[in-house]
């Protein structure tokens, strides 16, 4: 099996064979996702603290689920935030994720934050039986699909009243993600980092947290998954899996999503000439926490009768206009706290 740490900032745009190639060579992690869409491997397991699964596998358009907080044990894989850390699945469809999840969750001895969470089968849910909200971003083609399989659809909204929940995200991760990188900040490492926007902005801010703030962050962030539990009044919701604020509420409240790929749709900006490259479109399929299995069975049945998720990119058949020009080369600031 193969747990890496998914780096979600540089994932390829769009489905073109030359694009594959070029990031299978430069880049494992990115590679794992391009291998699972081209259909080379079956599946791959990566890890999400806030977005690094939903996101690339928006962007590659395979199916993964972010199972709930606990599901999976962790031992051996890079810690950013204990309370926020989660491994899970990328397959080429919803069954996958039921298989290879039900393989990789358990209780870990070596992982105090890990439970056996019981994972029902899903092939064996009445999904008539359900009712699923649809949030105002839904893929109404996925809300369809699942009334025409008999489920009970409604219009939903969540509510809650706390009203950070992105500053609570920031808080809690840069504090937790600092605690394991304390002797590389302290010892100037971070000072030869590459991209000095990114982690080692981000961590110096940490540094600067009052342990006040980090409690009472804490609080609300209990107050949040309290108020959640409340107003999930429906057996699941489906909407956008990438809507920032829907990351960190989910990965806050330790909610699991299965992202589902529903389309494509044509590149910004494409070059002259008859080129097929398409961005994918996905949506999100969300359930309570602990309840995997009805995420899972809904998008089982959404995808048991759609073929978006069957897609492959051309791969004996590029076109003279299917170019791919070079990855533009990445532009770091000059780094900015320290003299
Ligand atoms: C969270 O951190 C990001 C990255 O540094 C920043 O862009 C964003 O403004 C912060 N959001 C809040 C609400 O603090
Ligand atoms: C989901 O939300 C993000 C952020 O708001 C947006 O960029 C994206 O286009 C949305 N996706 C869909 C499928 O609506």
């Amino acid at each position: 099996m193969c747990v890496v740490k998914l780096d979600f900032h540089y994932i390829f745009q769009d489905v073109n064979l030359k694009s594959l190639i070029i990031w299978l060579i430069i880049s494992f992690t990115r590679a794992v996702f391009v291998c699972i869409l081209s259909g080379l491997v079956p599946f791959a397991v990566g890890s999400e603290t806030a977005g690094s699964m939903t996101y690339p596998a928006a962007r590659c358009g395979v199916t993964a689920i972010r199972p709930t907080f606990g599901m999976v044990g962790r031992t051996g894989v890079m810690s950013l935030s204990e309370s926020l850390d989660k491994l899970g699945p990328f397959c080429r469809s919803a069954t996958d994720c039921a298989l290879v999840l039900d393989a990789i969750r358990g209780k870990d001895p070596d992982d105090i934050s890990s439970k056996n969470i019981n994972l029902e089968d899903p092939f064996s849910i009445d999904i008539s039986k359900l009712t699923v909200g649809y949030l105002e971003d839904a893929e109404m083609e996925v809300v369809n699909v699942l009334a025409s399989k008999g489920v009970n659809v409604i219009p939903f909204k969540l509510d809650y009243t706390v009203d950070s929940v992105q500053g609570i995200l920031n808080f809690t991760m840069d504090v937790d993600t600092l605690s394991h990188f304390d002797s590389w900040q302290r010892t100037g490492q971070d000072d030869v980092y590459e991209a000095q926007d990114q982690w080692p902005l981000e961590l110096r801010r940490a540094r600067m947290v009052p342990a006040v703030d980090y409690l009472q962050t804490q609080r609300a962030r209990g107050k949040l998954i309290r108020e959640i539990r409340e107003s999930f009044t429906v057996d699941a919701f489906t909407g956008n899996a990438t809507d920032w604020e829907r990351v960190c509420m989910g990965n806050l409240v330790g909610m699991p999503v299965v992202v589902v790929p529903t389309g494509f749709k044509s590149i910004k900006n494409p070059p002259s000439g008859n080129i097929r490259r398409r961005t994918t479109i996905t949506t999100g399929i969300y359930a309570p926490p602990q309840h995997d299995h009805v995420a899972l069975a809904l998008a089982i049945a959404y995808q048991s009768v759609t073929d978006h998720h069957k897609q492959r990119p051309p791969i004996d058949d590029l076109g003279p206009d299917d170019s791919f020009p070079n990855h533009p080369k990445a532009n770091y600031p000059p780094r900015r706290w320290h003299p």
